[in-house]
């Protein structure tokens, strides 16, 4: 009987010893009301960094998780945070058009997904200094946004198929069902235009800003590759590198590096005949972000 015992609260230690994707509610202000789940390894780092991933349209925090297997593993491996947000609004899609969110402070998607960084940087006693955001499809259209709204908040992102910060502003909707597709078909503005948007976003700001990697398949037809061209050069306005050269098949074919000076702040990468959200290369990513070498 005791032993029976034991052993069933051994397998019950063993069950919660396996990390897994858990729903926090009462993190803060939420203006927007979306969720949030959190993905805690068991084998925490100290001081812990914290990744922020953004899922598509019509997908929500638990399918992300499940979509994005490969970098859980390396927080397992590596003892990073995941925060997965998730917004039951606009079909699955994060309000990238909102002016609020576009607006540091004001509210919207942004204001929420910020408190949950918060909340974690709190309650995991994390890393304020290594706090990174990364999404694909309109993931990486508010990875894009919430670069620009927070930059003291995040030190690097990476958008996969998304659009620059702004894009959709003055669009109703930033859903694919929107009759109002002009941003991602590739709206196009100056580099200068571009950066003005982001540093009118938080104006008076004069703190750091984050390093931004951008990736977009050259055969993209719902969100338009000009798109992934238009974020780079608004990036590399607000970073201040303009020096762009191209080298091809970095990291490996088919995808061609767009290097912004040394590529240490901003690096694009086009995938030629690759559609819409090609897998992530979390090798790449994590390095950027510093996580890996
Ligand atoms: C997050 O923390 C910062 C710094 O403590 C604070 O200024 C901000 O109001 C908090 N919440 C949000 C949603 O930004
Ligand atoms: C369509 O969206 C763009 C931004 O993506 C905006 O500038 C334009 O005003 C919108 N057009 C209409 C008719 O609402």
């Amino acid at each position: 009987m005791l032993f029976r015992s034991l052993f069933a609260v051994a397998l019950a230690a063993t069950a919660t010893m396996a990390a897994s994707l858990q729903a926090v509610t009462g993190f803060g202000t939420n203006p927007s009301q979306i969720q949030m789940y959190i993905y805690v390894p068991d084998k925490l780092a100290t001081k812990p960094a914290i990744v922020v991933a953004l899922h598509p349209c019509g997908g929500s925090g638990q399918q992300w998780f499940s979509g994005t297997r490969p970098t859980v593993q390396y927080a397992d491996q590596l003892g990073f945070i995941l925060i997965y947000p998730s917004t039951p609004h606009m079909s699955n899609c994060w309000d990238v058009q909102n002016a609020a969110s576009l607006t540091h402070g004001a509210g919207g998607d942004a204001t929420g997904i910020v408190q949950m960084v918060n909340y974690t940087l709190t309650k995991y006693s994390a890393d304020p200094e290594r706090v990174y955001v990364f999404g694909s499809s309109s993931g990486g259209m508010m990875t894009n946004v919430i670069a620009g709204t927070y930059p003291e908040v995040f030190a690097a992102g990476s958008a996969t198929s998304g659009t620059p910060f702004a894009c959709f502003a003055g669009a109703p909707s930033a859903t694919p069902f929107s009759p109002n597709q002009t941003c991602a078909q590739g709206l196009q503005h100056t580099a200068a235009d571009w950066g003005n948007f982001v540093r009118n976003a938080y104006p008076g700001y004069t703190g750091k800003r984050p390093r931004m990697m951008i990736w977009h398949g050259n055969a993209d037809a719902l969100v338009r590759p000009q798109c992934a061209l238009e974020a780079l050069k608004q990036w590399s306005d607000v970073l201040e590198v303009p020096d762009m050269k191209t080298v091809a098949n970095v990291p490996a074919s088919p995808y061609t590096q767009y290097l912004y000076g040394d590529g240490s702040k901003v690096v694009g990468y086009m995938g030629a005949g690759l559609g819409h959200m090609p897998a992530i290369n979390d090798k790449v990513m994590l390095t950027f972000f510093g996580l890996l070498s």
